[in-house]
C-alpha cells in the first residue's frame, strides 16, 4: 500500500512514527509544505487550496491508496473538502485529543493548545459540541500563535518559548486546569 503523509512542516513526523509502529510494509511518502508554513496563521481557503494542490500531487506522482493529514490545522480546514474531492482516496485526518482529555480530568477543567486556525475551524467546534454531551468540562482553549515557528526553527528549549508557554499556562493552573490537549502535532516536542 502507498500512504502519502503531510504536514506544514516536521510536525507530521511525529505521527510517521507512530504508523510505521503498526502499519508493517507499506510505503510512506511524506510531505513538509515548509514552504507555505505555518498553516495555523493563514486562511481556511489558503490552507485548503495548499492541501488541495498536496493531494494532487502526491496521487499523480505516487498513485497513493490512502492519505493521512498529519496536521490539526489542515483537518480542520479541509479534509471535509478532500474527502467530497477524493471520493475513493483513504483518507485520515488528525484531531486534538480532547476525547481522552475529558474522560480522565479529575477537576473537570481541561486546557487546549491549538494553532489559531484549528480553534477558529467548524470542525473544532463540531467535536467539542459533541464531546461536552458527554460530560460537563470547562475548555481552556488557548491559540498560540507563534509557537510553531519557534519550534520549527529549532527554537523549541530557548528562554522567548518558555515565556511563550508560562504567558498561556500560568492562567490555566490558575484556573485549576489537570488536563491538557496538546492540539498540534507540533507540541509534543515541548
Ligand atoms: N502541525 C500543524 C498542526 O498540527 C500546524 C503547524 C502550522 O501552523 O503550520 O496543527
Amino acid at each position: 500500500m502507498k500512504i502519502g503523509v503531510f504536514d506544514s512542516g516536521l510536525g507530521g513526523l511525529t505521527v510517521v512514527q507512530a504508523v510505521t509502529e503498526v502499519i508493517k510494509g507499506a510505503e510512506l511518502f511524506y510531505i513538509a509544505d515548509t514552504k507555505n508554513a505555518p498553516y495555523g496563521e493563514k486562511t481556511t481557503e489558503q490552507i485548503l487550496q495548499y492541501s488541495l494542490d498536496i493531494t494532487q500531487y502526491l496521487i499523480n506522482k505516487h498513485q497513493i491508496d490512502a492519505l493521512i493529514v498529519a496536521c490539526n490545522t489542515a483537518t480542520s480546514a479541509a479534509i471535509k473538502y478532500l474527502r467530497e474531492q477524493y471520493p475513493s482516496l483513504i483518507i485520515i485526518g488528525t484531531e486534538p485529543g480532547i476525547k481522552p482529555a475529558i474522560e480522565q480530568t479529575r477537576t473537570g477543567k481541561v486546557g487546549v493548545l491549538a494553532t489559531p486556525a484549528t480553534l477558529k475551524g467548524d470542525k473544532y467546534q463540531d467535536l467539542v459540541n459533541a464531546l461536552s454531551l458527554q460530560k460537563d468540562v470547562t475548555l481552556f482553549e488557548q491559540a498560540c500563535p507563534g509557537l510553531v515557528e519557534q519550534i520549527e526553527n529549532g527554537e523549541a528549549h530557548t528562554v522567548k518559548t518558555k515565556e511563550m508557554l508560562e504567558s498561556w499556562l500560568h492562567p490555566m493552573r490558575e484556573n485549576g486546569v489537570d488536563t491538557i490537549v496538546l492540539g498540534c502535532n507540533d507540541f509534543p516536542v515541548i
